[in-house]
C-alpha cells in the first residue's frame, strides 16, 4: 500500500509532486522518491527511507528539474523500509522509472527469469520487476513496453512510469489499485486518490482496472488492456482543498473528531426529501428484492467492522432481517452460506481495503446482493457493488478512524429504516419519529465534544497504564469494541475489550491494583448488571471509568470517574458513547508522545490482504 504522483506540464514537476505526496502520506509513510526527466540521457531521482521530510531534505540540496515526472510514498510490503528499496525504482541504464502501489505477486517466477536474462537487482521490491520487464520488452515505444510487461503480472497494481528517451511521455497502468488522472491547463497529473492534485485541479477521469493513461506531446489519451482508445466521462471533484488539511487543529485525528456533527448531518440529511423521507439513490433495491432477501451478512474490517455490529442490532430490530457480521479476511474463507436469497453489505471507508474487496467478490460470485457503505465515491467498493452508500464524511486522513465510523453507523440506521419502512416492519410515525432522533444525534455530540477538557483530566489517569480493559452490555460491548481498537492503536497500550458479563469466566484474572477498566454504560435494561461487574472489577483493585447517560446517579456510586454523556434511544446511544473514548484515546496518546495522525505499523488504507 503506498500513494503514487505524477505530473506532466509547465511546472516544475518535483514541486507538484511533494505537494502530492503530502497529500498521499496517510497511504504509507515509511519511504519518499520522486524521479524527473529532463532532457538529459538519464532520470534524475531521489529517494529516502522515512518521512517525506527527509526526499525534501535531499531536494533542498540537490533539486531535480524538469517538467515531467513521478513519485511515491511507501508503506512497505516486500523488502524492509530502505533507501534501496523506496521507489522510483530504475533500469540499469537509468533511463526509466517506474513507482508502483500493490503487489506484483508472481514477482519471484519473474525476477528470476529475469536475473537468468543478466538483470541485476538492486531491491527486494516486486515493484523492481516491473522496470526491468519495460526495459526488456522496450524497442524504442515506451507505451508499447508498458503494455508487454503488465501482461506478464499477476496481482494487483498502479504503476507511473516515465523514460529519458521519451521526455513528453507519461505511462500509467491500474489494476485493482486505485489511479486517477486530473486534468489542467495543459497539464496532466496522475495521483492514487484525490487530495495529491486538489490543489492544482478538480477535474478528474477515475480510472477502472486494465486501462492505461497516455500523455504525449500534451495530449491526454486513455486506453483499455487492448490498446484502444476509451472516452471516459469528466468528473468534477466537490471536495474542498480545506476539508483536506487539518483546519487549524493540531492533528487530523482531532479536526475528524470534530467533524462529527457534520459528517452526521451531511450523511443524513443530504438523503431527506422535503416529506422526511429517506432517499438512498445508489440503492436500487424494491420491496420485492428486500422481500426475496432473507438473511444478511454484513463483512468489514477494524472500525468499518464494529460499525457493523451495531448495523446488525438496527437491521435485525427494525427490518427484522436476520444479520450475521463477520472479519472480511475471515468471511473468505468461511465457506459461507450465501445464495440469490442472500445479502451482503460491505463497509469500508476507503472502498479499498483488500480483505473488504475479495469478501464481495466471492459473494457476488455466489449469487448475493452486494450493497457497499463506503466514503470514497469511485472507489473499487463502490464501483464492484449493486448499491451503494456514501457516507459523505469528507476525507479521513488520520490513520485512527472516527468520523467515518460515527457516520457509517448512520449509514446503518438510514439503510435498516428504508428496508423496515419498504418491508412493513415499521409504522410511518415510528420511521419519522427514528429520523428526527437521528437527527438531534449531532447536537448531542457537539455538546460531548464541549466536555473535552474534563474529559482530558479524566483520560490523564489512564495515560501510565500497561494495559486497559473497556467492558459493556449490548450495543455497548461494540462501542467497548471499537474503543479499546482506538485506544491501542494510538496509544500502544494494550487494551482489550470484554462483554461484561464474560469477564468472571477468565479475564478478570487479568485485573489487578490500579488496571484501568473504561466501563460503557448506555442501555436502561443492562444497567443494574453493570454495576454489579463495576463492584466485580472494583474487588480486584480496577481504577473505573465509566460512561453512563447524563441523570444516572447509580454508577457514579461505584466509579472512580464517571464522563456523562446525553441520552438517546438505545440503539443511538453508540454514536454518542464513542465521542468521549475516541477523545480518551487521542489525549492519552498525546501525553505518550505519540503521533497520533501516523501511528506506527499501521497505514490508512489496507490494500493488500
Ligand atoms: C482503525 C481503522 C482500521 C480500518 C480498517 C478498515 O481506526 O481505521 O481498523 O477501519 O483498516 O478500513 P476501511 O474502512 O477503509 O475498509
Amino acid at each position: 500500500m503506498c500513494g503514487i504522483v505524477g505530473y506532466i506540464g509547465s511546472k516544475q514537476a518535483s514541486d507538484v509532486i511533494i505537494d502530492g505526496l503530502e497529500k498521499l502520506e496517510y497511504r504509507g509513510y515509511d519511504s519518499a522518491g520522486v524521479a524527473v526527466v529532463n532532457g538529459d540521457d538519464k532520470i534524475s531521482w531521489a529517494k529516502k527511507q522515512g518521512r517525506l521530510s527527509g526526499l525534501e531534505a535531499i531536494l533542498a540540496k540537490k533539486p531535480v528539474e524538469g517538467t515531467v515526472g513521478i513519485g511515491h510514498t511507501r508503506w512497505a510490503t516486500h523488502g524492509a523500509p530502505s533507501d534501496l528499496n523506496s521507489h522510483p525504482h530504475l533500469n540499469a541504464a537509468e533511463t526509466i522509472a517506474v513507482v508502483h502501489n500493490g503487489i506484483i505477486e508472481n514477482y519471484m517466477e519473474l525476477r528470476e527469469m529475469l536475473i537468468a536474462e543478466g538483470y541485476v537487482f538492486k531491491s527486494e521490491t516486486d515493484t523492481e520487476v516491473a522496470v526491468h520487464l519495460i526495459d526488456k520488452f522496450y524497442e524504442g515505444d515506451l507505451l508499447t513496453a508498458v503494455y508487454r510487461a503488465v501482461e506478464q503480472f499477476r496481482g494487483a497494481y498502479a504503476l507511473g512510469v516515465v523514460s529519458a528517451n521519451h521526455p513528453g511521455e507519461l505511462v500509467a497502468v491500474r489494476k485493482e489499485s486505485p489511479l486517477i488522472v486530473g486534468v489542467g491547463e495543459g497539464e496532466y497529473f496522475i495521483a492514487s486518490d484525490v487530495p495529491a492534485i486538489l490543489k492544482y485541479t478538480r477535474n478528474v477521469y477515475y480510472l477502472e482496472n486494465d486501462e492505461v493513461v497516455y500523455v504525449k506531446d500534451g495530449k491526454l489519451t486513455i486506453l483499455d488492456g487492448e490498446q484502444k482508445v476509451i472516452d471516459k466521462e469528466l468528473k468534477v471533484v466537490e471536495w474542498d482543498i480545506e476539508a483536506a488539511s487539518k483546519g487549524g487543529f493540531d492533528h487530523f485525528m482531532m479536526k475528524e473528531i470534530y467533524d462529527q456533527p457534520q459528517a452526521i448531518h451531511d450523511t443524513l440529511m443530504r438523503r431527506l426529501d422535503e416529506d422526511g423521507m429517506i432517499h438512498l439513490d445508489d440503492i436500487k433495491l424494491t420491496k420485492e428484492d428486500l422481500d426475496g432477501i432473507t438473511k444478511m451478512y454484513i463483512v468489514a474490517c477494524g472500525t468499518a467492522y464494529h460499525a457493523g455490529l451495531v448495523g446488525k442490532y438496527a437491521i435485525e430490530k427494525l427490518a427484522k432481517v436476520p444479520v450475521e457480521v463477520d472479519i472480511a479476511s475471515e468471511f473468505r474463507y468461511s465457506d459461507p452460506f450465501i445464495d440469490e436469497h442472500t445479502m451482503l453489505i460491505v463497509v469500508s471507508q476507503s472502498g479499498e481495503t483488500a480483505d473488504t474487496l475479495a469478501a464481495m467478490k466471492l459473494a457476488k460470485a455466489k449469487g448475493a446482493r452486494v450493497l457497499a457503505i463506503t466514503n470514497v465515491v469511485g472507489s473499487s467498493v463502490a464501483r464492484e457493488a449493486h448499491d451503494v452508500f456514501y457516507t459523505w464524511a469528507g476525507p479521513e486522513i488520520a490513520v485512527a478512524s472516527t468520523k467515518a465510523y460515527t457516520a457509517q453507523m448512520i449509514a446503518f440506521y438510514m439503510i435498516a429504516l428504508d428496508f423496515a419502512y419498504k418491508k412493513g416492519t415499521i409504522t410511518l410515525e415510528a420511521y419519522h419519529e427514528t429520523i428526527k432522533k437521528i437527527e438531534a444525534l449531532a447536537p448531542l455530540v457537539q455538546e460531548i465534544l464541549a466536555d473535552k477538557d474534563e474529559i482530558e483530566k479524566i483520560a490523564m489517569d489512564m495515560k501510565d497504564a500497561q494495559n486497559a480493559f473497556y467492558l459493556g452490555r449490548g450495543v455497548d460491548y461494540t462501542t467497548a469494541r471499537e474503543a479499546a481498537l482506538k485506544l491501542k492503536e494510538i496509544s500502544y497500550i494494550y487494551t482489550e475489550a470484554f462483554a461484561a458479563g464474560e469477564l468472571k469466566h477468565g479475564p478478570i484474572a487479568l485485573i489487578d491494583q490500579g488496571t484501568p477498566v473504561l466501563c460503557i454504560v448506555t442501555q436502561e435494561a443492562l444497567e443494574e448488571k453493570m454495576i454489579s461487574n463495576i463492584k466485580e472489577v472494583k474487588a480486584r483493585g480496577a481504577f473505573v471509568i465509566a460512561i453512563t447517560r447524563k441523570g444516572n446517579t447509580e454508577v457514579a456510586k461505584v466509579a472512580d470517574d464517571v464522563i456523562y454523556i446525553p441520552g438517546a434511544d438505545d440503539l443511538l446511544m453508540p454514536v454518542l458513547s464513542v465521542i468521549p473514548t475516541q477523545l480518551i484515546s487521542y489525549y492519552v496518546s498525546i501525553a505518550r508522545g505519540n503521533d497520533v495522525d501516523k501511528p506506527r505499523n499501521l497505514a490508512k488504507s489496507v490494500t493488500v490482504e
